[in-house]
Formats: C-alpha cells, sequence, structure tokens
C-alpha cells in the first residue's frame, strides 16, 4: 500500500474515532457528562485510539483521560447513571460500566499523571498524583510507545500526537516515547509489551528500542522483597518478582496467539524466552543424531515444530482445523526433558523417559509462570498431557492397538484429541531429513484409525455404551468383580470395532462370551 494511501485511510479513520464516540453504546453516556460538566475535557486515549487509526481491528477496552473535572463530582454524577468501581480512586482511576451496558467490559477513566517511577506489570510502587490540571501532552509522555501515546480530544474531535504516533503506524514501527530504556526501566513489563505488540501488530522494532529490549531483558527476573503469612498464619519475608510472572504469561501467551512464529522469534533473539524459561535453553545445548534430526539441535526442533503448525502442509493436512493455544506451547516444550533423559549407549543416543519427565517440567513451568491465569483461559492439564504423549500418534500401530485406546485418548475429548495429533503432526514435519523430507505417515494411519472408530460409534446412536454393568451381570449371572470389567471392555472393543451395533447384538455378545 503506498504511502498516500496509508494517509487516506488514517484520516478516514479519524472520522472513524468521530462517529466511534457518537454511536458505540458503552460511550453512550459522554453528550450528557458533556453537558453536565461544560468546562472538562475529556481524551480518548491508549489502545482503542491506536486500533482505530490502524483501522479493522476489534476495539474492547476504552481508556479516557480527563481535565477540569474533580474525580468526586464526577464519580457522584456516574454513580447515578450506572456502576462506578473505586478500587484504583488513589491512582486517580475509575471505571465505570453504565446501567444496562450490554457489554461486560468498563470504561477506565483516569486523571493525567505523570509518575515515571515504580510501576510494573500492573501495581505501582509509589503513590501516585493525578493532577486534573496537568496538560495532556504529560500524561501521553509516561506512555510506553509511540502508537500508544495518541490522544483523540473527543470534545474537540482532533488528535494529539506529540512523539509522532501516527507517522509510526504508518511506518508500521514500534518506538519508545523518548528514551526506550528509561521507559523500560520505569515499567519492566514494558520488555515484553514492545515484543507483544511487533508480533500482534506484524510492525518492526525501532532499534533504539530493541537495543533496549535486549539489553533490559535479564532484568525480567528481577526481585524485591515482599511478604506472605506462612503455615502458622505469621508474616514472613520473602521475595517477589518485580514483573509478577501472571504479567510475563499474559504477555507471552497474548503474543504466541498471535503470531507464534514471530514471537518465538522475536522472544529468542532478545533472550526474553531464555531469562523467564531457562529449561529452554538446556534444549539449545542437547544436540540431536543427524539421522532423525539433520534440523541441529533440540531447540531448532522446537521452533521448527512451531513453524509446522502454521505451514502451508498443516492446512493441507488438517484443512480448516486450528492448532489451539495449548499446542503451540506445547510444540515449543514438548522435548524439554531431552536434556535430561539424553543417555549414549554404544554411540547410539537414548531419549528413554523424555516424554515423562518433559511432561513433568512441564507442570513446573507452567507452575512458575502461573500459566493458568491467562485471560482468556489456558488448560495446563491439556499442555502436560499433550507433552507426556506427544510421540504416541507417530508409534501406534494402529492394525495392533486396542480400539478402546484411540477413543480414549483421541475422542473423549475431542479438542485435546485434536491437539495431540496437530502436535504429533508438528514433531514430525518440524524436523530435516538427510536425503529427503520427512512424510507422516504414522500419523496418517492412525487418524484414519480414529475416523474408523469414529464412524463405528456413530453407526450405534450417540455411541454410549449398549449395556451397563448392572445388565452385564444380570445376562451373565455374574458377581461384581474385574470379569464385568473385562466383559465390558471387550463389548466396547466390538462396538467399536462396527461389529455391534444396538442393544440386542450387545446381550448376544455377553451370551457368547461368557457361554
Ligand atoms: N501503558 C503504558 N505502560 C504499560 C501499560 C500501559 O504506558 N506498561 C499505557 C499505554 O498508553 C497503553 C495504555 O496504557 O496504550 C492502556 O494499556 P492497556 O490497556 O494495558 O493496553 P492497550 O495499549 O490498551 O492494548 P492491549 O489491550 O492490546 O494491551
Amino acid at each position: 500500500m503506498s504511502d498516500e494511501m496509508i494517509r487516506e485511510r488514517l484520516l478516514a479513520n479519524q472520522d472513524a474515532l468521530s462517529l466511534l464516540v457518537d454511536t458505540e453504546p458503552q460511550l453512550a453516556f459522554l453528550p450528557r457528562v458533556f453537558e453536565r460538566f461544560s468546562e472538562s475535557e475529556w481524551y480518548l486515549v491508549g489502545g482503542a485510539v491506536r486500533d482505530l487509526l490502524i483501522g479493522g481491528r476489534e476495539i474492547n477496552d476504552y481508556d479516557f483521560v480527563v481535565r477540569n473535572l474533580e474525580l468526586d463530582e464526577l464519580v457522584a454524577y456516574l454513580s447515578e447513571i450506572g456502576y462506578v468501581d473505586l478500587v484504583g480512586r488513589d491512582f486517580g482511576v475509575i471505571k465505570f460500566r453504565p446501567h444496562g451496558a450490554e457489554r461486560p467490559e468498563e470504561v477506565d477513566i483516569a486523571w493525567p499523571r505523570t509518575e515515571r517511577a515504580g510501576m510494573s506489570g500492573g501495581y505501582r510502587d509509589v503513590a501516585v498524583q493525578a493532577d486534573m490540571q496537568l496538560p495532556i501532552e504529560k500524561d501521553l509522555d509516561r506512555r510506553d510507545f509511540t502508537i500508544n501515546a495518541i490522544a483523540w480530544d473527543v470534545r474537540r474531535r482532533r488528535l494529539i500526537d506529540p512523539h509522532h504516533g501516527i507517522s509510526d503506524i504508518e511506518t508500521r514501527t514500534i518506538r519508545a516515547v523518548g528514551e526506550a530504556k528509561e521507559r523500560f526501566q520505569e515499567d519492566l513489563t514494558r520488555i515484553l509489551r514492545a515484543v507483544r505488540l511487533a508480533a500482534q501488530l506484524g510492525y518492526g522494532i525501532e532499534d533504539r528500542t530493541w537495543e533496549a529490549v535486549k539489553r533490559l531483558a535479564p532484568q525480567i527476573n528481577t526481585e524485591k522483597p515482599g511478604s506472605r503469612r506462612n503455615d502458622r498464619d505469621e508474616i514472613e519475608p520473602t521475595t517477589e518478582y518485580v514483573v509478577p510472572r501472571e504479567a510475563v504469561a499474559r504477555e507471552f501467551i497474548k503474543a504466541l496467539r498471535a503470531d507464534a512464529v514471530r514471537a518465538v522469534d522475536l522472544l529468542e533473539i532478545s533472550g526474553l524466552l531464555f531469562w523467564v524459561i531457562p529449561e529452554l535453553g538446556a534444549m539449545g545445548n542437547c544436540p540431536q543424531p543427524e539421522s532423525t534430526h539433520a534440523e541441529g539441535n533440540v531447540w531448532d526442533h522446537a521452533k521448527l515444530s512451531v513453524a509446522a503448525l502454521f505451514s502451508e502442509n498443516f492446512r493441507d493436512f488438517f484443512g480448516e482445523e486450528e492448532p489451539v493455544i495449548e499446542t503451540v506451547v506445547a510444540a515449543l516444550l514438548h522435548d524439554v526433558g531431552k536434556p535430561s533423559a539424553r543417555r549414549l549407549d554404544k554411540g547410539e543416543v537414548h531419549w528413554d523417559g523424555h516424554s515423562e519427565l518433559g511432561a513433568q517440567l512441564t507442570r513446573s513451568i507452567a507452575r512458575r509462570l502461573k500459566l493458568s491465569s491467562v485471560p482468556g483461559g489456558f488448560n495446563v492439564d491439556r499442555l502436560v498431557w499433550l507433552v507426556q504423549h506427544h510421540t504416541l500418534p507417530n508409534i501406534f500401530k494402529p492394525a495392533e492397538m486396542k480400539r478402546g485406546l484411540l477413543e480414549r485418548f483421541f475422542l473423549k475429548d475431542p479438542v485435546s484429541g485434536r491437539a495431540l495429533l496437530h502436535l504429533a503432526y508438528a514433531d514430525v514435519m518440524g524436523r530435516k531429513k538427510a536425503g529427503g523430507q520427512p512424510v507422516p505417515d504414522n500419523l496418517r494411519a492412525t487418524m484414519a484409525a480414529i475416523e474408523d472408530v469414529r464412524l463405528n460409534l456413530a453407526k450405534s446412536g450417540a455411541g454410549g455404551s449398549l449395556l451397563s454393568g448392572q445388565e452385564v451381570m444380570q445376562i451373565g449371572d455374574l458377581q461384581a468383580g474385574p470379569e464385568v470389567g473385562q466383559v465390558l471392555a471387550d463389548l466396547r472393543e466390538a462396538q467399536l470395532a462396527g461389529e455391534i451395533t444396538d442393544q440386542q447384538q450387545a446381550q448376544e455378545f455377553v451370551k457368547k462370551y461368557l457361554g
């Protein structure tokens, strides 16, 4: 797209800004507030302005900065027309949801602030002075990136862009406001935000900003004194991360969801990935045999596996299906157990137990990062399960296998089942083979067998059990015990093979079986 076209689009999106404030139901309270407080100034700031200027992006959160209006006065008024959350009041921030609002999100309303120190990952270490007289430009100066430091003056309908964020949108650039190092030191979460925004928007990171990301990456693990209540209900001193791991996890996962390949690339080159998950660093020092892994060490394989999930070949293989986020993380971590499992025997490398070890390591990484806290949800049990069983679809011998096992692994929880197939695909295709391309033949056979089981189940109605344990005991005159379990398992196996499709056949099966 030419510069001229980009400019035109930007201008059109300025109209979108006006239109939004006029038509968004969540913001319908504004005209009344303007009327009531005629001297007040209202600025839409942050991600909403950025995303409206970029265009085509969904806006969920609205952040306003308000000037020339006392917080208490506004709170008193807003309380009449909606719900006001005062938790951030001491920092000069309130949240508001009008009565009858259709959307659950609250609108953030803040008073201009200039504080620059001690804000990390969502909470602040110093008292913040909000000041309704501060010029909006001062408030924009303290923000992280130029593209996030643009304000839309709602009443005068104009953009305020002292740090040339619009020009950075045009050139698709993430650039810190002012001195990058200072912005990051004020709030180390911003190091991760830079990478996340680059992945999310597909933007480049400006040189000085990128240098600062790389230089300050180790500080993501900075600790500070904290306290906690112990088992004896006493408060004892402890240390905690300056950037809470929840914030790290949130940014990591957001970046991976947006563009996993680019995110991994940026996180790797900046070093952030290895500071946060040192276990991945060990993978880079773990060589693999050329015969099965010509691509290189375990980490090289992990990266190619992530890329395989987003390849054209994946789409050819799986059609419309997309990998869930747990599969993406599992592709990164699936061989994390290999460095400790590696064993040489008569010159041959063995990895026995690496899946089990990997699952344990994955569980501890997920715990440390508090992955389950990620907004939008993250299923840690699924992730660990995927790592634990990642080799199965590629080594199963479908012809020799119990169909019940296929059902248990792939059909009981269909999301996890598909995820395991996706991961197995990534594992095969994320490697290079001396003398040819890898082929997922075994996986194909496993998938055909699963499909067969699925269709057979469909033949017997909803696919549930045809007889209960109680019924089996009656038919066979059996006491409760392991034998009943065995009959049920074999009956199920016959049902999954398509040999039995209704209750009558099931009864005959049991009679014959025991007779
Ligand atoms: N901000 C900042 N430093 C941070 C976090 C936020 O300067 N560590 C500022 C930015 O101006 C940002 C705004 O606060 O645009 C709102 O922050 P937030 O809602 O967290 O992010 P958004 O930029 O709105 O975008 P997203 O929802 O994609 O995170």
